[in-house]
């Protein structure tokens, strides 16, 4: 009896003044543990007489039990203590401004392609894809360019490597977004009325000239499309891109081996202190090339031109963009500075859709 109650109170106050949940485990294996010094006493139940054991085992039953209890008690002390250690430790200032994540911005010629998509899309004109790398044939023959026409010269062609010996001209990089008029005419047919924007590579290299860079192409062919629709169409959209209610566009003859007849088209500006304004002045600048397509390319794209015709036009996006946004020097569009893109980039939530139109305008 004497010595249960002794060692419980050294237990119990073994247990009380444990400083951390391992020593208090310790604890628990050298007392209530499978060798432990209570487990032990209880081992020698079994060598009692069946009277001595009725009064001991409840005894060491009753000790066991007390333990556990003051073991898991000191357990739940010692993780309050260590909770409210850490609250008063760490802390948040809830009052403080959030972290500012700097936001990426859109590069004005995925804006002003979007602009452009946006535009044509009001007017019934679909987006059309073609290769980058082009065969020759679809960049230049198709489009009434056969191998000794001079203007292929003018084209400062990128040519891809080629083993010679296969028969074929080299692939080359196309020079502008034209080559894609043949595949829509032989994979869609007509009629039809399609914008085709991407990039197009010419060796070329100055303020206003890069290697690389982005053209639209238009094409609308039905039964009877004419001339003044194609002039109706462009004025459309240059009052819309430009947001000048009373745009004014001049055309003046040009050629063109792939139009018949063939265009330039000239906004109206004034370049007042170096200044570039568009819609008012007495100046007059090109943007870009147009005309009624070709015979011989409808024939190339596989339609029949006694019974179709319709207009074409071809145009710089990264101009536009210049225009538009007084930005002067191309070669710095595909320098990737961060301020640069900063400056003249464009808010990404912003993009105009062909549902909601230019945000800015209203269109
Ligand atoms: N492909 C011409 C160029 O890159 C632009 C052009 C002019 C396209 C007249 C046309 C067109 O479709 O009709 O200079």
């Amino acid at each position: 009896m004497q010595d249960t109650d002794a060692l419980k109170d050294r237990l119990i106050a073994a247990i009380s003044s444990a400083g951390d949940v391992e020593s208090l485990e310790q604890i628990r294996v050298s007392s209530v543990g499978r060798k432990g010094e209570v487990s032990l006493l209880m081992r020698e139940l079994g060598r009692m007489t069946p009277e001595e054991r009725m009064v001991r085992g409840p005894e060491l039953n009753a000790l066991k039990d007390e333990v556990n209890l003051a073991i898991s008690r000191r357990r739940d002390e010692l993780a309050e203590a260590a909770l409210q250690l850490r609250l008063s430790e760490e802390w948040m200032d809830v009052t403080m401004p959030g972290r500012t994540r700097r936001a990426g911005t859109l590069h004005p010629v995925s804006q002003v392609t979007e602009e452009v998509i946006a535009i044509f899309g009001g007017l019934g004109f679909s987006v059309a894809e073609g290769p980058q790398i082009e065969t020759d044939w679809h960049n230049f023959d198709a489009l009434n360019m056969p191998p000794e026409h001079p203007a292929r010269q003018e084209h400062d062609t990128f040519y891809m490597h080629s083993d010679g010996n296969d028969g074929h001209p080299p692939h080359v990089l196309r020079t502008h977004t034209s080559p894609v008029q043949i595949r829509h005419m032989k994979s869609h047919g007509v009629p039809c009325r399609v914008i085709a924007p991407g990039r197009v590579y010419r060796a070329d290299y100055d303020q206003t000239h890069t290697p690389m860079f982005h053209q639209y192409e238009g094409l609308c062919l039905d039964r009877d499309v004419s001339m003044a629709n194609l002039k109706w169409t462009l004025e459309e959209f240059c009052r819309s891109f430009f947001e000048l209610e009373g745009v004014e566009l001049r055309f003046r003859a040009s050629h063109f081996p792939f139009t018949e007849p063939s265009a330039e088209v000239d906004i109206r500006c004034s370049w007042a202190d170096g200044q570039l304004k568009i819609g008012t002045g007495d100046d007059w600048l090109e943007i870009l090339g147009c005309g009624m397509v070709h015979p011989k390319v409808l024939e190339a794209g596989g339609v029949d031109p006694d019974q179709w015709q319709g207009f074409a036009f071809g145009m710089g996006i990264d101009r536009l963009a210049m225009l538009k946004y007084g930005i002067p020097d191309l070669r710095a569009f595909f320098d990737s500075h961060v301020s640069w893109l900063r400056h003249y980039g464009f808010p990404p939530l912003d993009v105009p859709t062909l549902h909601a139109g230019l945000s800015r305008t209203g269109l």
